[in-house]
C-alpha cells in the first residue's frame, strides 16, 4: 500500500497500533517502528531478516528529545549535531536507561538522527515517541531510494509513506566515540572532509574491528544480485565482456557504447554530489535489467567519492 504524503494521519495510526511502515527520509527509505514498541521492533527484524545483533537508529524530530535517549553528548557530538541536524548525521552515544535492549542490540549505546525530510519530520511530530528504522531494504540488498524500490522488495506486505526520491541517496555517515575521540563508523551522505572541518580529524573505524560496532561495514553489504566487478577503467575488463550482456556504472562521460547493452551514468557534468544521490536507482536499474554482469567505475577517490567508492566495494565482494 502507498500513503501520500496528506495520508500522514494513517502512517500515525499504523504507527501507534505497533505496526511498521516505510518512511521516507534525504538518505534512503527506512523501515520504522516505534521504539518503545516490542512488537513493531520484533517486526522490523524479521520483515528485514536482520540478525538481532546489528542495531537501529533511532529517529528523533527535535534535539530536544535528545535527552530522553542518551545519556551522555559529548561536546564534538553536541556540534556536529547543531551543524548537521536534521540530516545525514547518526551519532553512536552512550545510552539512556529508557531504550529497549532490542533497539540496541544489547549495546550499551544508541545511534540517533534528525532526518531532514519534510513529509517524516511532520510524521514523527505528530507521534508521542521516537521510531527506530534500518533501511527499508531486506538484509544484504541495495538500499531503496524510492518508495518504488520499497514496493519491489516487500510488495504488499508494508505500506509505504511516499515522499519522491531520496535527495541524499546514500546512508548517513555515522560517528561514534571512545570517551570524547570521534570515530567514524561508516562512510555516508557527508564526507570525511566536511565533518573534519568542524571538529578536527576523525579516526576511521578500522574495518576488521568495525564488524561489531557496526554491522553496516560488514563487507558485503549493499549489493545487487549480478554478478558485479569494480575497475578504475572499464576498458580493463573488455576481455571478459564479450558475447555477454553487460552493463555499465560510471561517474561520467558517455552513455552509449556499443560494448554494453545499458549504460548509467551518474552524472553527466561530474558532480559528486549528484552522483551519491544517484548511485542506488542506477545499481537498482542494472540490476533488473537480467545482465550477465555488471561493470562499475569507480569514482573520483576525494569528498564524497570515497562514500561512492566504498558502496561500490562492499556490492563487489
Ligand atoms: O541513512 C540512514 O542512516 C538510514 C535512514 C533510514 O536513516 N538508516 C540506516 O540504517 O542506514 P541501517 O540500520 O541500515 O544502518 C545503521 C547502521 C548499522 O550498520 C548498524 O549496525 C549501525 O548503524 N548501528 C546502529 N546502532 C549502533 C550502535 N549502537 N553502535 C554501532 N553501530 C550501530
Ligand atoms: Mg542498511
Amino acid at each position: 500500500m502507498l500513503l501520500g504524503p496528506d495520508e500522514l494521519e494513517k502512517a500515525v495510526a499504523i504507527l501507534k497500533k505497533n505496526d511498521v511502515l516505510a518512511i521516507p527520509t534525504e538518505t534512503v527509505y527506512g523501515l520504522a517502528g516505534n521504539i518503545y514498541s516490542e512488537e513493531a521492533i520484533a517486526k522490523i527484524f524479521e520483515l528485514k531478516k536482520r540478525p538481532l545483533n546489528n542495531p537501529l537508529i533511532v529517529h528523533l524530530h527535535k534535539m530536544e528529545q535528545v535527552h530522553e535517549i542518551v545519556a551522555e553528548f559529548p561536546s564534538k557530538a553536541k556540534l556536529l549535531a547543531e551543524q548537521f541536524w536534521p540530516g545525514p548525521l547518526t551519532l553512536v552515544l552512550k545510552k539512556g536507561n529508557n531504550v529497549p535492549d532490542l533497539v540496541t542490540a544489547g549495546k550499551d549505546t544508541v545511534a540517533i538522527r534528525i532526518p531532514d525530510h519534510p513529509v517524516t519530520l511532520a510524521l514523527l511530530e505528530k507521534l508521542p515517541f521516537p521510531i527506530a528504522a534500518p533501511s527499508a531494504n531486506p538484509f544484504n540488498r541495495i538500499s531503496p531510494t524510492s518508495a518504488e524500490h520499497v514496493h519491489g522488495y516487500f510488495q504488499n506486505t508494508l505500506a509505504v509513506l511516499d515522499g519522491g526520491a531520496c535527495k541524499k541517496g546514500i546512508e548517513s555517515t555515522i560517528i561514534g566515540f571512545e570517551g570524547e575521540e570521534p570515530i567514524l563508523y561508516r562512510l555516508g551522505s557527508i564526507s570525511k572532509e566536511t565533518i573534519e572541518e568542524l571538529i578536527g580529524e576523525v579516526r576511521v573505524q578500522n574495518k576488521a574491528k568495525a564488524a561489531p560496532n557496526a554491522p553496516g561495514m560488514l563487507k558485503k553489504h549493499y549489493a545487487p544480485t549480478t554478478k558485479t566487478y569494480l575497475t578504475d577503467n572499464a576498458q580493463e575488463m573488455a576481455y571478459m565482456t564479450e558475447g555477454k550482456k553487460v552493463g555499465l556504472l560510471r561517474f561520467t562521460g558517455r552513455s552509449e557504447d556499443p560494448n554494453y547493452r545499458h549504460i548509467e551514468v551518474l552524472s553527466p557534468s561530474g558532480d559528486l554530489a549528484e552522483a551519491t544521490a544517484n548511485l542506488y536507482g542506477a545499481l537498482h536499474r542494472l540490476d533488473s535489467m537480467k545482465l550477465d554482469m555488471i561493470i562499475a567505475e569507480r569514482a573520483p577517490h576525494i569528498g564524497l567519492g570515497v562514500s561512492i567508492n566504498d558502496r561500490l566495494e562492499r556490492a563487489t565482494q
